[in-house]
């Protein structure tokens, strides 16, 4: 096992962007060359304060830095918040299977996500765009609470929502005068006619109530279990199967996962919570 499994790498936050009100982007610089696969996590240390596990939000492909994105939670990510650039932090890791891109080449991928959820969910967008043409269609349905509540803002109305072979759609919980797009929780805009489920595949990642619903909606389309991806989030301390804080039924959420089928998790009781 590496040293960096245990041991956090130094490291500086050099930028910090405002997504949303409880939202902010940390650009992190490791002092040592670090690399992970898109949909696994880290554990981000604040010297003396503590730590909390996060999935990268930017492309692998960036190895200088990367992105954390990360919502204010309670104590650790309120104390992050608080942060300037040039604080130094710890990045262990990285941790997880992450998602299994290879096994999407080919397909549609179709991507359902809400909130922090696309903090993951970017960092698998880009990686996906970076080789666009090895995947017959993506198609994004992105929802936040309030127009306000948007992160990534520049990117996706900019970029995203522009590119050739990306078929994307918005949706706010409640909308105000300014909103273009959707007004209703994410399922709204999502339809089963939006891929050919024959040869998709779906990955969802948001808050546990979304990623409940946006999964049975999937399987009334008629997605089989094996094709919905699911980003799990839980407790987690260790962050490599020794703690048992992340358990789901037999399954390690931080060794294991955290990127699921619903075929495998889906005869636990409590997978939403
Ligand atoms: C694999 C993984 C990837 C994650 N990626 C991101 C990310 O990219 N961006 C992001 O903003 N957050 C992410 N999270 C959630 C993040 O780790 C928690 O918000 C953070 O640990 C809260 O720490 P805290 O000290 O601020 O909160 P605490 O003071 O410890 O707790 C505040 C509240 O948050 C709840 N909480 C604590 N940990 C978690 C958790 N892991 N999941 C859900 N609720 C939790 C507590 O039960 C409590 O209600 C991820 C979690 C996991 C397990
Ligand atoms: S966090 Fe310790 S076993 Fe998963």
């Amino acid at each position: 096992m590496k040293p960096t499994l245990y041991q956090p790498i130094n490291s500086e936050i050099v930028d910090i962007i405002d997504e949303s009100p409880t939202i902010k982007t940390f650009v992190v610089v490791p002092e040592e060359e670090f690399t992970f696969d898109t949909g696994q996590f880290v554990e981000l240390t604040l010297p003396g304060e503590g730590e909390a596990p996060f999935t990268p939000s930017s492309s692998p492909s960036l190895t200088e830095k990367m992105d954390i994105t990360i919502m204010k939670a309670g104590r650790v990510t309120g104390l992050l918040h608080e942060c300037r650039k040039g604080q130094k932090v710890g990045i262990r890791g990285p941790y997880g299977n992450g998602y299994p891109i290879e096994d999407f080449a080919g397909k549609e991928v179709y991507i359902v996500g809400g909130g922090v959820g696309l903090a993951p969910i970017r960092s698998l967008f880009l990686t996906l765009t970076e080789r666009i043409k090895d995947f017959k269609k993506i198609v994004c349905r992105f929802g936040a609470r309030t127009p306000e509540d948007i992160i990534f803002k520049s990117a996706l109305f900019n970029k995203w929502m522009k590119l050739d072979g990306v078929d994307m759609k918005l949706t706010v919980d409640k909308a105000n005068g300014k909103w273009k797009h959707n007004e209703g929780v994410v399922t709204t805009i999502c339809d089963k006619k939006d891929v050919n489920i024959k040869n998709a595949i779906v990955v969802i990642c948001g808050p546990p109530i979304m990623m409940k619903f946006a999964t049975l909606k999937m399987v009334e389309f008629g997605f089989e279990p094996k094709d919905i991806y699911l980003s799990m989030e839980k407790n987690m301390s260790c962050g490599f199967g020794k703690c048992g804080h992340c358990m789901i039924g037999k399954y390690y959420v931080c060794k294991d996962g955290p990127v699921f089928t619903y075929e495998q998790i889906k005869g636990y009781p409590n997978i939403w919570d």
